[in-house]
């Protein structure tokens, strides 16, 4: 069986990592096709080098732009890579513009799509990343679930026929990750550098459009960071860079303290000492979750709705920051919604039985 995985964005790495090494293990052909949508080392190369991913095969260097030129540069783009690769599977992860590219240009061309990640819904259209899922995984033929409220949503949309629960991949990176943290083998470098002590700081991440492109909630949600009792390690995106400077929008002050963005090891490794962590990020509310430090979600629904259920998120809008981020700590649970760390091998597994070829 051979397997062309299309990838473009930092998640989509993290995702990319697990099912590396499930391909190489199950004696799968893997292909790897960038798209480029991220360049930036620290959002990008970083990844391949600290989880191991073999280079990719194929780079398209599309860069950034807006959702249609972008979207569209990698349509055109992909389509005789994937033509030519002829693969068993494409496979398409999460939900970003190289998400929907890619699942596009394969099922026009009637090779076979697998969503990786299929199903999450936070059923607010105005973000791109709803689009981007719910377009993919009625492109796509086979959906390979996170977890069973995910299940759910595609069942309610008629594609119960197409989905298999498989688990949440990036439960299976971060448990390994964690290990080699708490053996000593990366350090947190949010100690190091500012001195702190575990438990002293919070770390934040802001990168939503709906987040940063109104000038307004921006200032917003930066002023309440600014306001909170603790040192907070805003670990800037270069969007967030880029849309705080054309807004005039402040970051360092207050109880901020500006930071790059962290390699995936690093920011285990800060995340795992911290008090709280605030973000808009999909994935960083879930490992939050995964690693039981109480987060707030500066976004108006979440598609992880267990890590809410299970009182260690909260979701917020920027005027109740503040309220959110300094709550009570959470009851401890056990619960293990996203699976064990095996949905990777799952997920190969589940491909494997379905290829038609
Ligand atoms: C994308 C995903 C989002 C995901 C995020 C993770 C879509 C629609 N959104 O958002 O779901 O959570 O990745 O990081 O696909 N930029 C750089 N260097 C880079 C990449 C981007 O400077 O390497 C800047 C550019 O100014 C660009 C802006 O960030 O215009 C936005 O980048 P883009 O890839 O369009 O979306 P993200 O905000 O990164």
């Amino acid at each position: 069986m051979k397997i062309l995985s299309i990838v473009g964005a930092r998640p989509q790495f993290v995702k990319l990592a697990p099912i590396a090494k499930a391909c190489a293990a199950a004696g799968v052909e893997h292909h790897i096709v960038h798209t480029g949508q991220h360049y930036d080392p620290m959002l990008s190369e970083v990844f391949f080098e600290d989880l191991a991913i073999p280079r990719p095969d194929v780079h398209l260097n599309v860069g950034s732009a807006s959702h249609a030129v972008q979207t569209g540069r990698m349509l055109a783009e992909l389509e005789p890579v994937i033509q030519e690769s002829n693969p068993d599977w494409v496979l398409v992860y999460g939900d970003t513009n190289s998400t929907l590219a890619g699942a596009l240009a394969a099922v026009k061309i009637h090779q076979k799509v697998a969503h990786l990640e299929a199903g999450l819904r936070s059923f607010n259209r105005a973000m791109p990343e709803e689009i981007n899922r719910v377009m993919t995984d009625h492109a796509a033929d086979l959906l390979l679930a996170p977890t069973e409220v995910a299940m759910g949503h595609l069942a309610t949309e008629g594609l119960a026929d197409r989905s298999v629960l498989v688990g949440d991949v990036m439960t299976d990176v971060l448990f390994g990750v964690r290990e080699r943290v708490l053996a000593g083998e990366i350090e947190n470098p949010v100690c190091a550098e500012f001195g702190f002590a575990a438990g002293d700081y919070a770390l934040a991440t802001i990168h939503r459009a709906e987040n940063t492109d109104d000038p307004a909630r921006l200032e917003a949600v930066i002023s309440a960071l600014s306001q909170l009792p603790f040192p907070v390690v805003l670990l800037a995106h270069p969007r967030l860079r880029a849309k705080a400077e054309a807004a005039k929008v402040e970051l360092n002050r207050g109880a901020i303290r500006l930071h790059n963005p962290l390699a995936y090891p690093q920011l285990v490794a800060a995340a795992l000492q911290s008090c709280h962590i605030v973000t808009d990020s999909g994935g960083l509310q879930k490992e939050a979750f995964l690693m039981r430090i109480p987060a707030t979600t500066v976004r108006p629904q979440t598609e992880w709705v267990e890590t809410v259920e299970l009182g260690w998120n909260q979701l917020t809008e920027p005027e109740g920051l503040l309220n959110a981020a300094t709550r009570p700590a959470p009851e401890p649970t056990t619960a293990s919604p996203y699976g064990t760390g095996v949905a990777a091998q799952e997920a190969v597994k589940a491909l494997l039985e379905a290829v038609t070829k």
